[in-house]
């Protein structure tokens, strides 16, 4: 289960908010709020997820994931945290987010040597990104596999887009990216799941988590008034800590989640990320003493896997005696209490989200909690979570461009 400290004032009674039953009210009754079933309702899909990954984990050494946004955030996350790294698993490639053609290039020519298998997910179907880094792999593929180019493909989209027919007509690989599960809130559909089970993630585990943490909503609706709370303080920037940077993709993951959702009508706070210890060597600095205008939530495992000490410089005196006899995970620990204790000194309000341990069960549950933290806090201030009116801005203006 996880646990939520916090070292700011306790949110006062805002009375100007909601209560929570009517926050919960409104997160059951839209029709975007698929996302909270998921945990069950992939489950009759997993076995079908489960042989489609054997199957291209035993045609491919190279796994290529072509999407973006919530296409591609949570896959990577999910797949940097817990992927497997033995022979036999296949190395994942991500694209479809970017434009670069340095990017385009390099990655065409890693995927030239060996087998590879494509994903292409994307909800719409629709995605420039997407759609182009599509087309440039498209060769490529020919090229290798001939007119066996349809078994190298899957396609997670929607029914009735233009992927979808694309998959009927050629015999790819299809698997359904449900209506009313928005981009950011996908991790938990095949999008997540599917790339992930490819690298050896263990997918039921995740859902198992996700859905014990589904029933206990109390925790993040705490977590969304404090983020609540502090806004209407002067907090307006949160940044995620983490002292895993195996699982620091996650903050990626998360900073869309809430940037996306929340970041509406002149609001919201800007979410950012740090990976630690590495930034304490880098904004660590402004954290401590910059403007005074942010808040940490912090990522901590309570069980830390690893017992063996650190072992003794045999090639030199480095002076650091104070190590002997401690273990990686006693020193990460150490380092994050410091760091909580001398950020909160600064200054700093700190929240602290504390999953059991580093497992896909605990991190089910995290992905649950912030889904929920996330448009509980949006429901808080009156926004809704699971529109992004303003991307279109942007949008039109590349369509013109492009005429
Ligand atoms: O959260 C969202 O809706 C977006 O970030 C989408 O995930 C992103 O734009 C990609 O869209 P699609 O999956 O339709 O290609």
């Amino acid at each position: 289960m996880i646990k939520l400290t916090s070292s700011s004032l306790p949110a006062a009674d805002d009375h100007t908010l909601p209560a929570d039953e009517e926050v919960l009210s409104r997160l059951h009754a839209h029709p975007m709020s698929g996302w909270l079933g998921l945990p069950q309702s992939q489950v009759p899909e997993l076995e079908r997820m489960l042989r489609e990954a054997e199957r291209i984990r035993c045609a491919a050494q190279r796994l290529l994931v072509i999407g973006a946004g919530g296409s591609s955030l949570g896959a990577r996350a999910l797949i940097s945290a817990f992927g497997k790294t033995d022979a036999g698993y296949p190395e994942a490639v991500f694209w479809g987010d970017n434009l670069s053609v340095v990017t385009a290039r390099r990655i065409l020519e890693r995927l030239a040597g060996g087998d590879f298998h494509v994903i292409l997910t994307s909800k719409t179907g629709s995605t420039l990104e997407t759609l182009a880094a599509f087309r440039c792999v498209l060769p490529l593929l020919r090229e290798k596999y001939g007119e066996h180019v349809a078994e190298h493909i899957t396609v997670i989209s929607e029914p009735d887009t233009r992927l979808h027919s694309f998959a009927r007509e050629s015999g790819a690989g299809f698997f359904e990216f449900p209506k009313n599960v928005g981009g950011r809130y996908s991790v938990l559909c095949p999008s997540g799941l599917l790339p992930a089970a490819v690298c050896g993630v263990d997918i039921r585990a995740l859902l198992d988590g996700a859905r014990a943490q589904a029933g206990r909503t109390d925790t993040a609706l705490r977590f969304a008034r404090e983020r609540v709370g502090l806004f209407k303080r002067g907090f307006t920037n949160e940044i995620l800590a983490c002292f895993e940077p195996e699982f620091a993709l996650f903050g990626d993951w998360w900073r869309q989640l809430f940037g996306e959702s929340e970041g509406k009508n002149g609001g919201g706070a800007y979410p950012s990320c740090v990976t630690y210890t590495r930034d304490l060597h880098s904004v660590g600095q402004y954290i401590q003493d910059g403007v005074r205008n942010l808040y940490e939530t912090f990522v901590l495992f309570e069980k830390a896997e690893g017992t063996d000490e650190i072992p003794q410089n045999t090639a030199f005196s480095d002076g650091l005696d104070t190590l002997n006899g401690k273990t990686l995970p006693q020193l990460n620990k150490i380092a994050a209490d410091s760091v909580i204790e001398a950020h909160k000194a600064g200054g700093v309000p700190v929240l602290a989200v504390t999953l059991p341990d580093y497992s896909e069960t605990s991190a089910g549950g995290f992905i649950m909690f912030m889904e929920i933290a996330a448009a509980a806090s949006c429901f808080l201030v009156g926004v809704d979570p699971f529109d992004q009116p303003g991307v279109e801005e942007y949008k039109k203006r590349i369509k013109s461009g492009l005429k």
